[in-house]
C-alpha cells in the first residue's frame, strides 16, 4: 500500500442518484485534480445505486470507488443485500464495513462485520473496517474494551484469510463524534490509534494496514487532526458533500 493520505468521501444516503451524478459532474475537473495530488488518494463512497454510473464517470480518473457496506455472505437468498463479488464487478477497490450507522440502524453485529471483512478480502477489496465507542463507553472510560470487542473478530478473519495481498484499513470513528458539532480531540484520538496500532502489530496480520479517523472532520479541524501520529486518512461525511470544504481539507496537506 502506498503512503498517500486517504480521503474517503462517505456520501451515505445524503444524495439521490441524480444528485450524486450532478455533484460529480459539476466539480469533475477539480475532483480529478484533488485525486491527482501526489500525496492524496481520493475515494468516493456513493450509495449503492450510484456505484455503477459513478464507476463509468470516474473510469481512469484516479478517483477510486468504495461501497458503503456489503453482505456478510458471498451469495444467497439475502434480499436487499449487495455481495462483495458484485462490488468488485462494479469497480470498487474499497468498501466500508461496520459503520456505526449500519451497526445501529441495520443491527450489524461485531461478528457480521468481521464476516463482511472476510468477504471483502476474498474479493480483493480493501476493507475500511469501522470501530468506535458509543457515548456511554466514552463517558465510562471503557473505550478500549468496546474497541477490543469490535476489533478481535475482525483481526481473526484477517489472520485466517488466504488472501494475504490485500491491505486493511481500520477507521476509528467514535459514535459521539459522527454527525456532531466537533471532532474528538487529538489526545483522545492519538491514544486510541496508538492502542489500535499496538493491537494490530501484536496480531501478525501479515499485510499492511492503515489507521483512519472519522467523525466531524471539517476544514476547521483537518489540519490539527493530520498532526496525529498514526493517522493516514479521513472518513468524511457531511464535509464531503460541499466541494469547497472537501478541497480545503485536502489542501491542508
Ligand atoms: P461526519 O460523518 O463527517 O458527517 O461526522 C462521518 C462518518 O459517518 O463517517
Amino acid at each position: 500500500m502506498d503512503d498517500k493520505f486517504l480521503y474517503i468521501a462517505n456520501w451515505k444516503m445524503s444524495l439521490t442518484l441524480n444528485e450524486s451524478l450532478n455533484y460529480l459532474s459539476s466539480f469533475y475537473d477539480p475532483f480529478v485534480a484533488l485525486a491527482a495530488h501526489e500525496t492524496t488518494k481520493l475515494i468516493i463512497a456513493p450509495s449503492t445505486e450510484g456505484l455503477f454510473p459513478i464507476a463509468q464517470v470516474i473510469k481512469d480518473s484516479g478517483i477510486e470507488l468504495a461501497g458503503q457496506c456489503c453482505a456478510s455472505h458471498e451469495r444467497g437468498s439475502l434480499t436487499g443485500q449487495t455481495s462483495a463479488l458484485s462490488l468488485r464487478e462494479l469497480g470498487c477497490t474499497y468498501c466500508i464495513a461496520g459503520h456505526s450507522e449500519r451497526r445501529r440502524l441495520a443491527g450489524e453485529t461485531d461478528t457480521a462485520v468481521a464476516k463482511q471483512v472476510s468477504c471483502l478480502l476474498s474479493n480483493d477489496i480493501i476493507p475500511i473496517a469501522c470501530v468506535g465507542e458509543d457515548d456511554a463507553a466514552y463517558q465510562n472510560k471503557t473505550t478500549l474494551n468496546s474497541l477490543e470487542n469490535q476489533l478481535s473478530p475482525i483481526v481473526e478473519v484477517v489472520q485466517q484469510s488466504s488472501n494475504k495481498r490485500t491491505p486493511l484499513c481500520i477507521a476509528y470513528e467514535p459514535h459521539w463524534a459522527i454527525g456532531a458539532d466537533k471532532a474528538a480531540n487529538n489526545d483522545h484520538i492519538d491514544s486510541v490509534l496508538a492502542w489500535i496500532s499496538t493491537y494490530l502489530e501484536k496480531s501478525s496480520l501479515g499485510r499492511p494496514y492503515r489507521l483512519i479517523y472519522g467523525g466531524s472532520v471539517t476544514s476547521q479541524n483537518g489540519a490539527r487532526l493530520k498532526e496525529i501520529k498514526h493517522i493516514s486518512g479521513f472518513l468524511i461525511g457531511r464535509a464531503s458533500l460541499d466541494f469547497q470544504e472537501l478541497e480545503k481539507i485536502v489542501h491542508y496537506n
